[in-house]
């Protein structure tokens, strides 16, 4: 099994490089955006809580997602890997999700952490709004109030995962198929990686 982890801040292109990953690779994508979304477009319970916390751009409790990522895990036993996006993004969720994958005798292969400067970010999820219906794009206050958590609720499960080595940062401008290639090569290097160590 090869899991991923793609890091960035909201509007960095982790959904767009996501979905070009899965194929390639095989892999189970698990965005916990994606998930809260489907709760909110069924009208669940935990969708209605969650979308009064995400329209003011800030983050869903950590039990909450947690659970949800524990139930997808066990749900898709058997897959070649998983793709997480958006997740995680607490140091608390860090910890959680590798205590669960440890439970499954597996663990983070690589941490691919998107770099793109705040001003394209902004002009990205304005650009975005126009078509997403996401609330949380309407609105450029709630668009750097959501970059204002990534910096002081996110940026630290990277520094988590440095101290594991499992960090690579990459641009995350220019062309997508550039950026695409540019992920494949880091993920080819360390699923290498993690076959010669399963050889020794
Ligand atoms: P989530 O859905 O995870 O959103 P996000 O992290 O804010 O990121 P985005 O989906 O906005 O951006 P992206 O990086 O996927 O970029 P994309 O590919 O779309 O979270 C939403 C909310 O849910 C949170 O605020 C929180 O409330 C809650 N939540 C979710 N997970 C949670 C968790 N784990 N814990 C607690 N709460 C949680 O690209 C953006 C745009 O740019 C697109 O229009 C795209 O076409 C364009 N684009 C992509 N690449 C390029 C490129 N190379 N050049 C030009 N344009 C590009
Ligand atoms: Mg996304």
């Amino acid at each position: 099994m090869f899991n991923i982890i793609l890091f960035g801040p909201p509007g960095s292109g982790k959904g767009t490089q996501s979905e070009k990953l899965i194929e390639k690779y095989g892999l189970k994508h698990l965005s916990t955006g994606d998930i809260l979304r489907s709760e909110i477009a069924n009208q669940t319970p935990l969708g209605m809580e969650a979308k009064k916390i995400m329209d003011k751009g800030q983050l869903v409790p950590d039990e909450v997602v947690i659970g949800m990522i524990s139930s997808a895990l066990d749900k898709h036993k058997g897959v070649n890997g998983f793709l997480f996006d958006g997740f995680p993004r607490t140091t608390a969720q860090a910890e959680a999700l590798d205590k669960l994958l440890s439970l499954n005798r597996t663990s983070i292969g690589v941490v691919l952490a998107l770099q793109v400067p705040e001003e394209e970010l902004i002009a990205r999820l304005v650009n975005r709004a126009k078509t997403s219906g996401r609330s949380d794009d309407a609105d450029e206050n709630i668009q750097r109030k959501r970059l204002e958590v990534y910096h002081r609720d996110t940026v630290p499960v990277a520094t988590h995962y440095r101290k594991q080595d499992k960090v690579v940062e990459l641009k995350g401008v220019g062309a997508i198929e550039e950026i695409f290639g540019k992920l494949s090569t880091e993920i080819e290097k360390r699923m290498e990686m993690q076959r010669q160590m399963e050889n020794e």
